[in-house]
């Protein structure tokens, strides 16, 4: 629920409402959909979430185009696993988000119009097998670091929907570094692969992040409001950390020269990213951004036969409870 708007009667009200507010984010306790809230609060939630909604769903299309061409039965039912399991955290996300008082279909027009965005790493082609592998081992790696800070957002069914989006974020960690693993154990061919994707995912993962803290407009708030715990420059450190490792025990380079360990920080220090090509991508000129609106747009009209027959079912359906 919104705050009351500001006017003269109102504003003590407005301010103890506000004072509750305040005390609730300060207690740690969480915020729940029927609790007053700043119209701010409410309103980088619904930006947030719904990004990472459409994240979720848009990020199904590079793996999909992999399904069918699957090395074996196991893979490519461990891939269609993973996929469903995005579809599944997409509806989590929209589901918390609609408890903000947005509606399924404004979030999708929203991204549509190109008013809501995703994340940028979904702009980029899965070109090799080994795509897959780094999709699976750097993406969801890098987006598990993000989304284990998000299971303490302030916002409750935020927090909630993190929570069980997590348990299942670490199968699709393991399954992308097992294919990494096992191409480096291949062929000259395999590992050529895996070191050729390495190199094309390794700086827009860690893009993912979101731009630098001094240049993040959204992470003062989002840190005011715990709706962030940790900073986009924290929880990438932490992911170069952990996959620097990894990537040495399977014989991956990772490709930045800059890289090097910094004792003082207890971080490694690494090469200037390439804004440029953050905010391009971003901005809708990636290599694959209007690919996968077209084929979001095409499926969602496709379906559109599907929302129509379950409409018309509960509506059929509250007319015969309301006559019972
Ligand atoms: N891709 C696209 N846009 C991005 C971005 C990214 N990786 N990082 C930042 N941006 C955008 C922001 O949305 C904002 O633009 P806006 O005002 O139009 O929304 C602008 O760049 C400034 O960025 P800020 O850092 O100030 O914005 P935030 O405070 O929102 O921080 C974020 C960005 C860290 C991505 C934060 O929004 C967040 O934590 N979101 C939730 C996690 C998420 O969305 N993850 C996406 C991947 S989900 C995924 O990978 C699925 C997995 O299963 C594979």
């Amino acid at each position: 629920m919104e705050l009351l708007e500001k006017t003269d009667k109102t504003d003590k009200i407005h301010d103890d409402l506000l004072k509750s507010f305040e005390e609730k984010i300060d207690r740690d306790d969480t915020i729940e959909p029927k609790d007053r809230m700043p119209d701010g609060y409410r309103k980088h939630l619904i930006r947030q979430m719904q990004q990472h909604a459409h994240s979720e769903v848009i990020g199904m299309q590079p793996e999909g185009n992999w399904i069918t061409r699957a090395p074996s039965l196991r893979a490519k039912q461990i891939l269609l696993a993973k996929i469903q399991d995005e579809g599944g955290h997409g509806l989590y996300l929209y589901s918390a988000a609609e408890t903000l008082g947005i509606s399924r279909d404004e979030m999708i027009s929203q991204l549509h119009s190109g008013k809501a965005k995703y994340s940028n790493i979904f702009n980029y082609p899965a070109l090799t097998w080994a795509d897959i592998g780094a999709i699976g081992w750097l993406v969801d790696g890098a987006a598990i670091v993000n989304q284990v800070s998000l299971q303490r957002t302030s916002y409750g069914p935020y927090s909630r929907a993190m929570v069980r989006i997590c348990k299942e974020e670490s199968f699709h960690q393991r399954q992308g570094y097992e294919i990494m693993a096992k191409m480096m154990k291949g062929t000259k061919d395999q590992q050529e692969m895996a070191r050729d994707a390495m190199n094309r995912w390794w700086w827009p993962s860690i893009m993912m992040f979101g731009p630098h803290d001094t240049e993040s407009p959204h992470t003062g708030d989002a840190v005011k409001w715990k709706i962030k715990r940790h900073s986009n420059d924290d929880l990438r450190a932490k992911f170069i950390d952990k996959t620097v490792q990894q990537a040495e025990v399977i014989g991956l380079t990772i490709p930045d020269s800059d890289l090097k360990w910094n004792e003082a920080r207890g971080h490694y220090d690494h090469g200037p990213i390439d804004w440029t090509e953050f905010f391009r991508v971003i901005g809708g000129q990636g290599p694959c951004n209007k690919q996968r609106m077209a084929h979001h747009l095409k499926v969602h009209n496709d379906g559109a036969w599907v929302r129509e027959a379950a409409e018309a079912y509960r509506e059929k359906r509250d007319k015969q409870l309301l006559h019972l």
